[in-house]
């Protein structure tokens, strides 16, 4: 396989990012990070989730950063729904495309959304409809693709088996979420082999945590295998507040340097995304978990 000339980047810092922050964050803050992000060059930025309000507070604000956020030609604006009252909601807010979020791991599927991974395809399957027959695209996520925090290790049959379960149900994209950031490079690209027996790898995403420092090695390897849509958070914020430990996503800059340096193009600008790191850095009152932001300026 041969790297791809271009990479489309999922910024999901203001949604991965976010939901995991201790302490309140103003709207107003949120959409400031967005617009940096948008004059950055990012074109897909996951803005919140339409989740219960006492399982993700953080979230709660969703609709109205929604409304907010900058309305720029060729940028989408997705947003987490895990069932058909957040996929109305985010109708109601104006979303143009959504996610979906099934896990490869029955114990964290009951921890995070509250069923089993059955009873979530289930409950997938109109939402899906739902939100087409208002032509509105729905991506849908695996977690846990290389370990669960409750029950370790997970094979790669099992993801398959739900990303070719999602992709049966409509989603456009399957992204592939290494939730608490365990996987190692050989791990990863043959966990993404599996899922292409059932998934054409065109419509295949990664999603990596950055607990153990591995998440730009696996995405390397990723996309050596043919992989051209990666997730990643602004500033390396993120984490599930349903996953104990997981860390930050990569971080976008920190990716975007990679890809800079190996002639893969992305749209973003590699100062203005560390600029957006900075101001998000500042207003939550922390030190950027990411390589460029963090340094000397
Ligand atoms: P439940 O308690 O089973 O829900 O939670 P329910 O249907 O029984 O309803 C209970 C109450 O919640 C009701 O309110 C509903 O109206 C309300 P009450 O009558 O008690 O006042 N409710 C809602 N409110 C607002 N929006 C909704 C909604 N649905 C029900 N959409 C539920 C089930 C799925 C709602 C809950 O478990 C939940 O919200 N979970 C979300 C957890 C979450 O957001 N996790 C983080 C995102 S996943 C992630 O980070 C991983 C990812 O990054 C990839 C990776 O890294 O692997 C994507
Ligand atoms: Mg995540």
């Amino acid at each position: 396989m041969a790297f791809p000339s271009t990479v489309r980047v999922v910024e999901v810092g203001p949604r991965d990012g976010l939901q995991n922050e201790k302490g309140e964050i103003a709207t107003q803050t949120k959409v400031a990070l967005i617009e940096r992000l948008v004059e950055a060059g990012c074109r897909t930025i996951e803005a919140g989730s339409f989740v219960s309000p006492k399982w993700v507070p953080q979230m709660a604000d969703s609709a109205a950063v929604l409304r907010l956020a900058p309305q720029v030609g060729g940028v989408v604006y997705p947003v987490l729904v895990p069932n058909m009252k957040g996929l109305e909601a985010a109708i109601g807010a104006g979303a143009r495309e959504v996610a979906v979020f099934a896990s490869a791991s029955e114990t964290f599927s009951q921890r995070n959304i509250n069923c089993s991974i059955a009873e979530s395809l289930e409950r997938f399957g109109p939402v899906v409809a739902h939100a087409q027959g208002h032509g509105i695209k729905v991506r849908g996520y695996v977690s846990c693709v290389l370990g669960c925090p409750y029950e370790g290790a997970v094979s790669s049959d099992a993801v398959a088996d739900v990303a070719a379960r999602l992709a049966a149900l409509g989603c456009y994209e399957i992204s592939l979420g290494d939730t608490i950031g365990t996987g190692t490079p050989r791990a990863a690209a043959a966990m993404v082999e599996r899922v292409t027996r059932g998934v054409p790898l065109e419509m295949l995403a990664v999603h990596f945590h950055d607990t153990y420092g591995q998440a730009l090695a696996n995405i390397f390897a990723c996309l050596e295998f043919g992989v051209s849509v990666v997730d990643a958070a602004v500033g390396g914020l993120g984490g599930c507040p349903y996953a104990k430990g997981a860390t930050g996503n990569v971080a976008t800059e920190d990716l975007v340097y990679m890809l800079d340096g190996m002639g893969i193009e992305t749209g973003i600008d590699r100062e203005r995304i560390v600029e957006a790191a900075l101001f998000i850095a500042d207003a939550l009152g922390k030190k950027p978990a990411s390589h460029l932001a963090a340094l000397p300026r």
